[in-house]
């Protein structure tokens, strides 16, 4: 079972330099661009940092996916998604594809263009909602791995 503990490592290493990311873009560089700390140019500080960490999370999210389907493949781990005592495991899936979705859709697509321009005309309210939408993806990503590592252990809510 050395491919199954491979996987389950680069599993792991995937989400800590995801939602690590996704914590230090939430808790520090947020609040630091919200005040101006890191320069008038609200958008350019932000987007400097951001352009950089969205290749990371994105590759992060495609070790996570590969390496996570791997597992449940490997160890035969597809009926969990029937029982509700294994909601962790749909949570880690409805996380993934929310990320995804944001990442590779509507982020490069729909959000760039958007935002920027709200950005420009309103940065208070549109620094606002970014920062309180990376609060929520944040949250979900702390009880998802709560729930993922307490649940692979046995521990159960339900
Ligand atoms: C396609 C999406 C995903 C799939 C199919 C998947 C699948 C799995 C599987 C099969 C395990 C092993 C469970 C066990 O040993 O009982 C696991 C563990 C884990 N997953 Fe995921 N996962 C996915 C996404 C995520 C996401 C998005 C996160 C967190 C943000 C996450 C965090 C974890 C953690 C922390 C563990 C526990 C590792 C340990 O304690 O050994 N996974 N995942």
């Amino acid at each position: 079972m050395n491919d199954v503990i491979a996987a389950r490592a680069l599993h792991v290493l995937a989400v800590v330099i995801w939602i690590g990311g996704v914590s230090m873009a939430t808790l520090a560089v947020l609040p630091a661009v919200r005040r101006g700390e890191l320069g008038q140019d609200r958008l350019q500080a932000f987007q400097a940092i951001e352009h950089r960490f969205a290749w990371q999370a994105r590759a992060a999210i495609i070790v996570v996916g590969l390496t996570g389907f791997y597992m449940t493949w490997r160890l035969d781990l597809w009926d969990r998604f029937r029982t509700a005592g294994f909601w962790w495991m749909h949570a880690m899936v409805c996380l993934w594809l929310l990320f995804a979705v944001i990442l590779f859709v509507a982020e490069p697509f729909i959000l760039h263009r958007h935002f920027r321009k709200w950005a420009l005309e309103r940065p208070e309210a549109a620094f606002i909602w970014l920062h309180r939408a990376h609060c929520v993806l944040l949250a979900l990503g702390v009880v998802t791995i709560l729930g993922a590592v307490a649940g692979s252990q046995g521990w159960s809510i339900f």
